[in-house]
Order: structure tokens, then C-alpha cells, then sequence
């Protein structure tokens, strides 16, 4: 049963009808760090008050799942929600409209044949679970704005350079693609200095965006999809000094829209906002943008110039990166 939470008793505490009731005591108290009051969330994306209703989730979780007759009952409730919500299968349909379900699906990029595999894995598999937990909600944020008006391409920025954006924009991507199951594609588009990404790429020479705007490359022949996922890769390539100049042309909106069509969700990793053309030109094909500030190091002033910067574009959320967890040893 889902609850206003979006989730089951079960997803809300990360546990599974198996688990023991020490496994539940250990979801449990893992929850109230991430959602409970005094807990220093990563991501400022909710609210107090979606906060507290989440606690209040948990907790009621908590009783019901510890309590082996609620629990029972509960299950049994699930079961049938189960039930109800499976639609009713069409035989015919199902063997003759193969495509026809396919239809409803974004197409284009079914025939990329460039495959890469993960060097090492993104940075969020080396990360604490309470960490990738923040990305499972600022995945939920970007699929709740998508669902509400159809936004799925969604820019990545911050005021000033090395705040985060590509960590925060990779890892986003990454989560969308294997947990959230979109199929994903992950663009860099800051091409003056060299990509983030490829440093994650088995094969590191891969083409880039610079290609694709230059006219050298295809984008179907550029895009690489990572192995075993539903994750895309365009990195930036190197362009240098003729980065605005080809951001600025007209293949970028071409790009854009195959891209938009092509896929469930468009994550682009972009340059800093403040003192770069990039931000204005990105700004007119995404839905909404994500903000990065990374703590204890972007002014105050800086931020609020970006912010000023950004009027009149959808921000839907402001990641705080490197907000210190009191309750864990790690730091990002
Ligand atoms: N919270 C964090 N704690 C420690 N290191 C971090 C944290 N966030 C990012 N970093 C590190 O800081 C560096 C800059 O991060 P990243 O490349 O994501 O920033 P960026 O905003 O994309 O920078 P740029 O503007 O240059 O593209 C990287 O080496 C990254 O691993
Ligand atoms: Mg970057």
C-alpha cells in the first residue's frame, strides 16, 4: 500500500516482509536519521512539513511491521491493493501490440550500439547508504516535477566551479536509471575544461558533444550506453575555446530535442552559472533546474547572484553538498 509518502511500509524503512525484527529496529532508526528533526539533511528538498508527515509514516511503520497481527493484517492489505491496481491483461493485445506499448515509450535510441562499462562505479557506490538515500529523494523530486507537467529535462548547476554539479548530476543519473528505471540520459555540456565522466569510462575515448556540434559525429553514433542499464552517456568533449560558440548554434536545440524525445529523463551537467553565457543558453531548453551550493564554501553573495541569475527559470531543488551528517563519519 502506498502512502502519502509514496511508499509502503517496507520501502519507508528499506526492509523486506522477510526481515527481522532487529532488521526493522535498524530500518527504523536508519530513517529517523535521514527524515527526523535533528538530522542535517544533504539535500534541503523537503520541506518541514513533507518531513514531518514522513516521520510520522515511519513511526506508524514501525508499530505495524513490529507488531506480528497488525503486520499480518497489513500484509494481507498489500496484497489485495496488489491485486486491484494489476490491470487487466489483454491476451491479444500483449501478443500483437508489441510495438503498440512501444509507442508510449520514448524511441530513438534503441539502436546505440557504443557500450561502455564503468571503470570504477559512479561516486554514489562508494557512498553510505543515509547518502544515497538523499539521492533517492532528489530522484523523487525530479520525477514528482516530471509527472505534474511532463518536465523531464532538467539542468544541473551552481554559482561558481567545483561545488559538485557533475558528482551531484552522475549519481542523479545513475539512480534514475537502475533504481528509478527511467531510461536515462546523462549529457555534460561544459565543454571548456575536460569531462568528469570519462574518468568513469572503461573506455575513455569516447566521443563527446564537441562532436556532435562540431558536425564530426552523429548523436546516435556519439551517445554510449553503460552496460547492463537503461544509463546513456554524452560526455562534454574538449572544445575550448569555441565552447559558447557552439553551445550558442543551432545543434544544440537539435540535441536537445532528439533528447527529449528519446528519453524518460535528461540530466544535463552544466558549467557554473555565475560569470558564463552557458547557463542562458542551457536555460531555454530544460524543464527546470537543479541548484548545487556546496556547504561551508560558496558565499552567501555568490549564491544569491547565481540565484538572481536564474530568475524566471524553474528551480526545483537546492542541493547542499558536503553538509555535514552528525550522525556519520562521512563527509560529501
Ligand atoms: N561533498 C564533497 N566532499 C568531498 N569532495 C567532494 C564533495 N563534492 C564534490 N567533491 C569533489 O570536489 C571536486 C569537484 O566536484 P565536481 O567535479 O562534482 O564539481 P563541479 O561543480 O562539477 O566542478 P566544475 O565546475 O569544475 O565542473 C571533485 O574532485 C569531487 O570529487
Ligand atoms: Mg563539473
Amino acid at each position: 500500500m502506498k502512502r502519502k509518502t509514496g511508499k509502503n511500509y517496507y520501502e519507508l524503512l528499506d526492509v523486506t516482509p522477510a526481515s527481522t525484527v532487529e532488521d526493522i529496529e535498524v530500518g527504523y532508526r536508519q530513517a529517523l536519521k535521514i527524515y527526523g528533526g535533528n538530522s542535517d539533511a544533504v539535500y534541503s528538498l523537503y520541506s518541514n512539513e513533507e518531513r514531518e508527515s514522513m516521520v510520522k509514516a515511519i513511526k506508524s511503520a514501525y508499530e505495524t511491521l513490529t507488531d506480528p497481527e497488525k503486520k499480518h493484517a497489513y500484509d494481507s492489505e498489500i496484497m489485495n491493493e496488489e491485486e486491484e491496481d494489476t490491470p487487466e491483461v489483454d491476451i491479444e493485445e500483449l501478443t500483437s501490440a508489441a510495438g503498440n506499448r512501444q509507442a508510449s515509450r520514448p524511441i530513438g535510441f534503441e539502436n546505440v550500439r557504443n557500450c561502455v562499462r564503468l571503470k570504477r562505479p559512479f561516486p554514489l557506490e562508494s557512498l553510505d547508504p543515509l547518502i544515497t538515500e538523499q539521492y533517492r529523494i532528489l530522484c523523487s523530486r525530479i520525477e514528482d516535477a516530471g509527472r505534474r507537467n511532463n518536465s523531464k529535462v532538467f539542468a544541473v548547476t551552481s554559482a561558481l566551479k567545483g561545488e559538485g554539479k557533475s558528482v551531484t548530476c552522475m549519481n542523479a543519473a545513475y539512480v534514475m536509471a537502475t533504481e528509478f528505471r527511467k531510461k536515462t540520459a546523462f549529457l555534460e555540456c561544459d565543454m571548456r575544461k575536460d569531462s568528469t565522466a570519462v574518468n568513469y569510462l572503461e573506455e575513455p575515448n569516447v566521443p563527446g558533444l564537441s562532436d556532435v556540434l562540431r558536425g564530426d559525429k552523429e548523436l546516435h553514433g556519439a551517445i554510449s550506453r553503460v552496460e547492463g542499464t537503461s544509463l546513456y552517456v554524452l560526455p562534454s568533449g574538449n572544445s575550448g575555446k569555441r565552447a559558447s560558440e557552439l553551445l550558442g548554434s543551432s545543434g544544440t536545440k537539435k540535441v536537445m530535442d532528439a533528447l527529449r524525445t528519446g528519453f524518460d529523463c535528461v540530466l544535463i551537467d552544466c558549467a557554473p552559472v555565475l560569470g558564463l553565457v552557458d547557463m542562458n543558453i542551457i536555460s531555454r531548453f530544460v524543464d527546470g533546474v537543479v541548484f548545487v551550493v556546496r556547504a561551508k564554501k560558496t558565499g552567501k553573495d555568490f549564491v544569491a547572484k547565481a540565484a538572481g541569475a536564474l530568475k524566471g527559470v524553474n528551480v526545483i531543488g537546492t542541493v547542499l553538498n558536503g553538509a555535514d551528517f552528525k550522525f556519520t563519519k562521512y563527509y560529501y
